[in-house]
């Protein structure tokens, strides 16, 4: 009899095994993730025909247009997370201000981040979009109402991380710190199934993944670096979704760099720390790769404001290296 593979929520009981105080509140907090996943999912597949296209007609606090996926993905992750009682703060890129939640002294012990809805310019052309999620402990007083410094934590504390990728299918993956695991939607029976057990990111790969159009407006450390990378004398090639998901999903599976450097636009980076560099920052350090802003580790990056911004360079350790390698020599010669 072919044997099922383990289901995510199979995945995560087992993790919690080697917790003895575990309560279950952890597993039902990520089992609200999954479900927001699968009904953003639900949506994204049929963005066409269920009138979820287009503008929602407002901006962000980021200044940028939502769509109405933004606003649905949004929606649907502060349902599904609040009703669980597991959270006392929740940290969104389509909030302004944290949601707050009221918490007993048992309950509520977690702070959750998340960018809903990932390369929403993407959503109209049916190319991958995506959900990241980074999971704290809170560090606020239990029993009272979550803080705002619950979720102003560095990525190097999360306790758990994790995207899914809606894409020509659908998969999940996350850590909690033991290695990095991938499961892929059977819309026939609703579950996320193992399908990529313990992923590495390859040291060394072929693939850049940056937005060249950038080019003109980048430092010259920055200029360096890229140079450095497609002078080496091996099969190189590059591609660029616009979907940090998308391209993230690529280099943690295939190694090679992806790469969103501070520009004359951007002076502290486009990506923002919480809710998108964070957490794939703990996912790639995890499956054995690299993540930085170019000259520290993006772990190690303390937040000021729950919309911070920062460059991201991830990639496998080899590539990384000879990013960070080239853009340090500008450092020495000063
Ligand atoms: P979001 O749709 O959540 O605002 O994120 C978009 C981000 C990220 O997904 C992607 O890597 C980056 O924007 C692409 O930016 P450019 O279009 O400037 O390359
Ligand atoms: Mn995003
Ligand atoms: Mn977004």
């Amino acid at each position: 009899m072919q044997r099922q593979p383990l289901t995510l929520i199979e995945h995560i009981t087992r993790t919690q095994a080697s917790f003895p105080d575990a309560t279950g509140d952890f597993t039902q907090l990520m089992e609200a993730i999954a479900l927001a996943c699968k009904l953003i999912a639900r949506e994204v597949n049929k963005a066409g025909v269920g009138k979820l296209l287009g503008l929602a007609g407002r901006r962000n606090v980021q200044g940028e247009q939502v769509a109405r996926l933004d606003e649905f993905a949004n929606d649907t992750l502060v349902h599904t997370l609040s009703r669980t009682g597991t959270a006392c703060a929740l940290g969104s890129e389509e909030l302004a201000v944290p949601i707050l939640l009221p918490t007993s002294d048992s309950e509520g012990k977690y702070a959750v981040l998340f960018d809903p809805l990932d390369g929403s310019s993407n959503i109209d052309l049916a190319m991958p979009v995506g959900t990241i999620f980074g999971v704290y402990r809170r560090c606020s007083q239990p029993g009272r109402l979550g803080e705002p410094s619950d979720l102003l934590q560095p990525a190097r504390a999360l306790i758990a991380a994790g995207y899914a990728v809606y894409g020509s299918s659908t998969v999940f993956v996350y850590t909690t710190g033991e290695g990095v695991h991938g499961f892929t939607l059977d819309p026939s029976i609703g579950e996320f199934l193992l399908s990529h057990p313990d992923i590495r990111v390859p040291a060394r790969g072929s693939i850049l993944s940056i937005n060249i159009a950038n080019r003109s407006r980048w430092d010259e450390a920055t200029m360096r670096a890229v140079d450095r990378w497609l002078d080496q004398k091996r099969a190189l090639t590059s591609r660029y979704v616009g979907s940090l998901v998308a391209d993230a999903h690529r280099a943690l599976l295939r190694g090679g760099l992806f790469a969103y450097p501070a520009d004359a636009s951007h002076p502290a980076g486009k990506l923002r720390l919480l809710y998108e560099a964070g957490p794939m920052a703990l996912l790639f350090e995890k499956a054995g790769g690299a993540a930085s802003d170019g000259r520290q580790s993006i772990l190690d990056k303390m937040p000021e404001d729950l919309h911070d911004r920062t460059p991201l360079i991830l990639g496998g350790t080899a590539d990384h290296k000879l990013w960070s390698e080239a853009l340090a020599e500008g450092e020495d010669e000063r």
